[in-house]
C-alpha cells in the first residue's frame, strides 16, 4: 500500500532523490506524504503533510534540504484520518520511522507505554513501534537488539523503515509486506524500498530480504548493506539477490492525459507480444512446464479486477481443458479452511504480486501442499518468488490504479496456459492458429481505439445517471463484474455487475428511468440476453447495448448500441468487450472530473488485508 523509500550514500541530494522515488510510487498510496533525513550538522529534519506528493514537495520550497539520508513515505491511511500528524516519518528525539502495514496491537503497547510515562502524537498504529523501539534503547540496549525485540513484540504484517540519527545509519524489517534494497557499489549508494521501480536507474542489484530479517544501510566505508537473522542477530543469507533491470522510461504518460488511457492503447502491442514471448521467445520454458499439469482440480485465488481475470481463465480452463476449476476471492479462501489435496494446483493472479490476501491464500496452498503458480505481472515479486512455477503476463509497469492491461494480458495468459496443458505446444498448426487469434483481437481493439468517439459520446450521454447495471451471461459475466468495478472506482457512481438472468430475482425492482443497464451481448445466448433486455426496458431502463453489430433487433430495443465484430474471435471475444468496458468507464469519470489515475480512497498495491 503505502510507499516507502530510504537512502544512504555520499550525495548530498539524498532528499530529492528520496522524493523522485516517491514520485514513482505514488500510486500505491497518496493521502500524505513525508521525509526525514539528517543535515549537514547530522540534526534531524522532518517534514510532512496530508494530501498528494505535491503538497509536500511545496512546503520544502525554499528550504535547506542538503543530506546524505533521508527517509520518505506515501501514505494509505489504515488507523487515523488524513492529517498531518498521521502522516509519516513519526518521529522523536532518538529516531524516526516509516510504516507499510497495519500493527494489530498497537493499542496493547500504547497503553503499556503510556504507563511509561510516554507520550503519543498520532492516531496511528504505526507511533506504537517508534516508541517502543525508543523505549527499548532507552533501557540500554543497542539498536539491532532494541529495533528486534520491538518487532517480536508486534502483530501482523509489517514493513518499517528506520532511521537512527544517533549513527546515520538505516535499518529496515519486514513480515509479509514488500521490502527490497538495492546498491550501487561505484557510487556506494544503497537505497531500500517497498518497490524496485523507485531504484530503478540508481542501483544495480537488488536484494529481496525474507521476513523477519533486518537490513543495515551502513554507509560508504563498511559494507553497504548487511543482513541479521531476528531471532539471534547473527548475519545471514536469507535473502534473494538479482541484477537490477527495470527500465525507467515506460512510466511516461507521453501523448495521452492519463497513465489509464495510456495503458487501455497498449494492449494490441501487449497482445502481439506475448504468443511471440511463450511460443518463440524466453517465456518458453515455463509454459513448457505447465504442459505437464494434470490436476485434479484447480483453484485460482486472486483479488478484485484479477479475480475477475480468473473468472476469465476458468472458462478456458473449463470449457477447453475440461479440468474442474474455481475462483476464489483471495480474502475469504484464506480463512475459510478449504479442502484441499496434492493433486490440486492453486493459481494466484495478480499484476503487482503484492496483494496481501493472495499472498496468504498462496501460502495456505502451499503449507497444504498443493502445487501454486502465479500468473503475474511483477517480475521478482513475493508472489513470483513464493510460488512454485510462474507465468509471467508481460503487462509492463501499470500506473494507473484501475487495472485496464494486466486484466487482458492475466486472462490472455491463461488462455496460453490452456493451450499448453491442452497439448497444443507440440502442435505448430495449433500455435499458428492461436497466434493468428491473438493477432486478431489486437487488431479488433485497434480498431476500437480508432472509433472510441462513440463511447465517449455514449459516455456523455449517461455520466449522470443514477445508476448502472451492467448484465452479462456465460463467458460475459465476468466482465459485466469487471465493467461495474471499473465505473465504481474512477467514476464514483454505483455501478453493479449481475449475471443477465438474476436480475429478476430482486434488483429490477431498482429499475426506472434513472437506471442504466450497460448489456454485454455476445453471440452465446443472444436471445435469451435480449429477453433480459427487454425486461428493463418495459420498466423503463435505460438501455445501452454493446453487442453484435448491424443486429437489428438490438438495435431497436436499445438507447445506445455500440456495434462489434465479434467474428473468428470466439473464446477470447471477452477481452474485446472488456476494451469497451474500459473506455466507457474511462470517458464517464473523465466527464465526471475526478482523478482518474489516482481515484479516492484508493491504492494500487493492496499489502494490508
Ligand atoms: O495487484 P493485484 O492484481 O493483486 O491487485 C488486485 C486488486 O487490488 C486490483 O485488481 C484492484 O481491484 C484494481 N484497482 C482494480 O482496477
Amino acid at each position: 500500500m503505502c510507499g516507502i523509500v530510504g537512502y544512504l550514500g555520499p550525495s548530498q541530494n539524498s532528499v530529492q532523490i528520496v522524493l523522485e522515488g516517491l514520485r514513482r510510487l505514488e500510486y500505491r498510496g497518496y493521502d500524505s506524504a513525508g521525509v526525514s533525513f539528517l543535515d549537514e550538522h547530522d540534526h534531524l529534519q522532518n517534514y510532512k503533510k496530508a494530501g498528494k506528493l505535491d503538497n509536500l514537495k511545496m512546503e520544502l520550497i525554499g528550504k535547506n534540504v542538503i543530506a546524505r539520508t533521508c527517509i520518505g513515505h506515501t501514505r494509505w491511511a489504515t488507523h487515523g484520518g488524513v492529517t498531518d500528524e498521521n502522516a509519516h516519518p513519526h518521529f522523536n528525539e532518538t529516531l524516526s520511522i516509516i510504516h507499510n502495514g497495519i500493527i494489530e496491537n498497537a493499542n496493547e503497547i500504547k497503553k503499556e507505554l503510556m504507563g511509561h510515562g510516554v507520550k503519543f502524537k498520532s492516531e496511528t498504529d504505526s507511533e506504537s513501534f517508534l516508541e517502543l523501539t525508543t523505549f527499548e534503547l532507552k533501557n540500554g540496549k543497542p539498536i539491532l537488539e532494541a529495533i528486534a525485540d520491538s518487532f517480536k513484540r508486534i502483530h501482523g504484517n509489517s514493513a518499517f523503515v528506520i532511521l537512527y540519527p544517533k549513527t546515520g545509519e538505516i535499518f529496515a524489517i519486514k513480515r509479509g509486506a514488500p521490502l527490497v534494497c538495492g546498491i550501487n557499489e561505484i557510487t556506494s549508494e544503497a537505497l531500500v524500498s517497498s518497490d524496485p521501480y523507485a531504484l530503478a536507474g540508481i542501483v544495480h542489484k537488488l536484494y529481496f530480504p525474507e521476513d523477519e530479517v533486518i537490513v543495515h544501510l551502513s554507509g560508504a566505508n563498511k559494507n553497504l548493506v548487511n543482513f541479521y537473522e531476528l531471532k539471534d542477530l547473527k548475519k545471514t543469507t536469507r535473502y534473494l539477490s538479482k541484477k537490477q533491470d527495470m527500465s525507467v522510461e515506460v512510466s511516461e504518460k507521453g501523448e495521452y492525459e492519463h497513465f489509464m488511457l495510456k495503458e487501455i492503447h497498449e494492449q494490441p502491442g501487449l497482445i502481439r507480444n506475448l504468443t511471440q514471448y511463450y511460443f518463440v521467445g524466453e517465456g518458453r520454458e515455463a509454459l513448457e512446464k505447465v504442459a505437464h499439469y494434470k490436476p485434479d482440480r484447480i483453484y485460482l485465488s486472486a483479488c478484485g479486477t484479477a479475480a475477475y481475470a480468473g473468472l476469465v481463465i476458468r472458462d478456458f480452463l473449463e470449457g477447453i481443458n475440461r479440468i474442474p476449476a474455481t475462483v476464489e476471492l483471495a480474502s475469504e479462501f484464506r480463512y475459510r479452511d478449504p479442502i484441499l489435496k496434492s493433486g490440486d494446483v492453486g493459481i494466484f493472479v495478480s499484476q503487482s504480486g503484492e496483494t496481501a490476501d493472495t499472498l496468504a491464500a498462496q501460502s495456505l496452498c502451499k503449507k497444504a501442499g498443493v502445487k501454486t503458480l502465479s500468473i503475474v505481472n511483477v517480475d521478482g515479486s513475493t508472489l513470483y518468488r513464493d510460488c512454485d512455477d510462474n507465468l509471467l503476463i508481460r503487462a509492463g509497469i501499470e500506473i494507473g490504479v484501475a487495472s485496464t492491461k494486466a486484466f487482458t494480458q492475466q486472462a490472455l495468459t491463461g488462455r496460453l496456459m490452456s493451450a499448453a496443458m491442452a497439448g497444443d505446444l507440440k502442435d505448430e498448426a495449433k500455435k499458428m492458429k492461436l497466434t493468428g487469434k491473438f493477432a486478431l483481437l489486437a487488431e479488433r481493439i485497434d480498431h476500437l481505439l480508432v472509433k472510441s468517439e462513440i463511447i465517449k459520446t455514449v459516455a456523455e450521454a449517461i455520466y449522470n445517471k443514477k445508476g448502472f447495471f451492467y448484465t452479462g451471461r456465460g463467458v460475459y459475466f465476468p466482465l459485466a463484474l469487471e465493467g461495474a468495478l471499473k465505473l465504481k472506482e474512477i467514476a464514483y457512481v454505483h455501478a453493479e455487475g449481475y449475471a443477465a438472468g438474476e436480475l429478476k430475482h430482486g434488483p429490477i425492482a431498482l429499475i426506472d428511468e434513472e437506471m442504466v443497464n450497460i448489456a454485454l451481448v455476445g453471440p452465446e445466448l443472444f436471445e435469451k440476453t435480449v429477453s433480459n433486455i427487454q425486461e428493463i426496458k418495459a420498466r423503463k431502463g435505460i438501455i445501452v447495448s454493446i453487442g453484435p453489430r448491424n443486429n437489428e433487433e438490438l438495435m431497436g430495443l436499445s438507447d445506445y448500441y455500440i456495434p462489434l465484430d465479434f467474428d473468428g474471435l470466439d473464446e477470447l471475444s471477452p477481452l474485446y468487450v472488456n476494451v469497451v468496458n474500459q473506455l466507457l468507464a474511462y470517458y464517464m469519470a473523465k466527464f465526471k472530473g475526478t482523478d482518474i489515475d489516482k481515484p479516492r480512497n484508493l491504492a494500487k498495491s493492496v499489502t494490508v488485508e
